[in-house]
């Protein structure tokens, strides 16, 4: 490989980075197994203070996301056991939202050096890799939480031990359209050289 290639993949790399956003609306196809595989090992390589790996993942796809889509809606009863069937189906019809659903838990450990926070940002650091990557393919995904990444019978539906916290639901699929505007990023307003 030139320098003058390395520069162009850099530059290419870099933009991918500043153009990637999310995307609510997801239809088929999301990646093949194969596709989900190479972006998911890719993804673990985020930085991880002391190797702990401190994250699980959980894929739901095809008709598993049926069985999501039952506990977002027990969520909704046990939240408030007066919601109508109208309310219950909404809930249980978000599991369809996209074709893959990838469920990012930390997976927290007693660690002298290694506050709780550091691993759930490290676990955050592979969500954030999965999304990038994900764009990279030609896909799309939206990061969401919600009640639901907080519930109790979510989280015991899914299997979630007390020492882990779901960190969020990557939706992940083929963008519906494309044309949403990028926001604006000001530098300025969250950068400062120092002193
Ligand atoms: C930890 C976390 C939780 C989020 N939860 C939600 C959510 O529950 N619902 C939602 O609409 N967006 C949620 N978002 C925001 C979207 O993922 C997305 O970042 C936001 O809509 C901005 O879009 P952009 O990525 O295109 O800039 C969450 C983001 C993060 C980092």
């Amino acid at each position: 490989m030139t320098e003058h290639d390395g520069m162009t993949e850099e530059n290419s790399f870099i933009n991918l980075i500043a153009e990637r956003q999310s995307f609510p609306r997801l239809e088929e196809p999301g990646p093949t197994e194969q596709e989900f595989a190479s972006i998911l090992e890719a993804a673990l390589r985020a930085p991880d203070h002391m190797r702990l790996r401190p994250w699980r993942f959980l894929i739901i796809q095809k008709d598993n996301r049926s069985a999501l889509g039952s506990l977002f809606s027990e969520h909704v009863m046990a939240s408030n056991p007066n919601s109508s069937e109208e309310v219950l189906l909404k809930a249980k019809n978000k599991a369809f939202r996209a074709p893959v659903i990838l469920v990012g838990i930390a997976c927290i450990k007693d660690h002298p050096k290694v506050p709780q926070t550091e691993q759930m940002l490290s676990a955050g650091c592979v969500l954030t890799n999965v999304g990038l990557a994900i764009y990279a393919k030609g896909f799309g995904s939206v990061w969401r939480t919600g009640d639901y990444a907080y519930s109790d019978v979510i989280r015991s539906g899914l299997g979630i031990a007390d020492s882990e916290r779901i960190i969020g639901f990557l939706y992940i699929g083929t963008p519906v359209s494309r044309e949403r505007p990028l926001s604006k990023i000001s530098l300025d307003e969250h950068v400062k050289y120092w002193p």
